[in-house]
């Protein structure tokens, strides 16, 4: 019997996801998607377990560049927006209006601004995860996540400085702000990036349009650049474990609609294996990826993590604990062969479109 291509490709890749438990079994693209989900969690399993040979690839040139903090956001230097964040005295704190969490924007004494959020009870926003997005973000060779560091405010501090217009908000300020014993509460500080407008792409319509750019069988799409970038945010989500993306005010773009950014990291790394089943839907109906970034998820090991993570000296919390930094390397082998499977079945070329 002569079995079609798109089967016989198919045959390989469940083949090879069951290990040998598959063969001889015809299996549709819906069972090979099934064995994936089921096989992330034994490669979150393995993960917890000693990292393979390659566990520090710091001596490779590309991962010097994707483990070096010097990078640029909108033009300045991360170390520089880093020191801001960090340091600048806060003259003003102004209370963001809309989303679920307590989160500010704060002026500097020097004129910037940063958005800032403290230790809240609201427990599915934990401002440390910014600034593990931030540096995942730059290990993966990524430029989208606001530069972020931590930044503890004291209680006197917030309260002398509030803004008039947030003051009415001030008893559900002081209900939900977790301060410590020293009368601090240790928050994350990101660069505020000066105008941004909302990319559409969390809406039906835009991700219509997203649906056209990254499937195979549609014509490449004329604005590259951006479906990469999307499809950039479907691959860093799903390692992030983030199913807040989709929920309004998280996929911001520049006003002349050139650059994505990934805001709002706060509600992810989960340590769950597979991740929210938001994000496999998202990732699992996505199949045109960027080779730049498949190439860097090999950068993704608990080591490289600790390392990256580690740039941020001195950060008075764990920025992720090894169980959460286990869940993004684990979620990393699913991605690795989720575009495996497509690239068996439609070919690098068609798979790996954009640079
Ligand atoms: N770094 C930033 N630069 C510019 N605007 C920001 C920044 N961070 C937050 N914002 C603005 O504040 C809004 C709320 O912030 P967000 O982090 O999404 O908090 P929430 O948890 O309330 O959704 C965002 O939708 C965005 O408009
Ligand atoms: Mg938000």
């Amino acid at each position: 019997m002569r079995l079609p291509g798109y089967v016989m490709a198919e045959l390989i890749v469940a083949g090879a996801l069951t290990a040998g438990g598959g063969a001889g079994v015809v299996y549709g693209v819906r069972h090979v998607r099934a064995t994936l989900a089921a096989h992330s969690v034994a490669a979150t399993a393995a993960s917890s377990g000693p990292l393979p040979a390659r566990d520090d690839l710091s001596n490779l040139p590309d991962l010097r560049v994707g483990l070096e903090s010097s990078g640029t956001f909108l033009g300045m230097s991360d170390e520089l927006l880093l020191a801001r964040v960090r340091t600048q005295p806060i003259v003003r704190f102004k209370l963001n209006h809309g989303g679920s969490s307590i989160s500010f924007r704060v002026e500097f004494a020097d004129g910037s601004r940063a958005a800032w959020k403290p230790t809240q009870t609201n427990s599915q926003t934990v401002p440390r995860k910014e600034i593990a997005a931030y540096r995942l973000n730059r290990l993966l060779g990524l430029n989208a996540v606001p530069p972020a560091a931590p930044r503890a405010v004291s209680r006197d501090e917030l309260f002398s400085h509030l803004h008039p217009d947030s003051l009415e908000s001030l008893p559900r300020i002081k209900a939900e702000t977790i301060f410590g014993s020293n009368g601090e509460t240790l928050g994350t500080a990101s660069y505020w990036i000066p105008v941004i407008k909302d990319s559409g792409f969390d809406k039906p319509d835009g991700q219509k349009q997203v649906q056209a750019w990254l499937s195979q069988g549609e014509p490449l799409p004329e604005q590259a650049s951006m479906a990469r970038q999307v499809s950039d945010l479907i691959v860093f989500d799903f390692l992030t474990s983030n199913p807040d993306r989709y929920s309004g005010g998280n996929m911001k773009m520049s006003p002349d609609g050139t650059q994505l950014f990934y805001m709002d990291n706060t509600m992810s790394f989960f340590v769950d294996p597979e991740g929210p089943a938001k994000n496999r839907e998202v990732l699992l109906r996505t199949q045109r990826f960027s080779r730049g970034l498949y190439e860097a998820l090999d950068r993704v090991t608990a080591p490289t993590l600790e390392r990256a993570l580690a740039q941020e000296a001195g950060a008075p919390y764990e920025i992720l604990t090894p169980a959460e930094i286990a869940g993004v390397v684990g979620r990393r082998l699913v991605v690795h062969q989720y575009i495996d499977s497509l690239i068996a079945q439609f070919g690098a070329r068609n798979v790996l479109v954009f640079p």
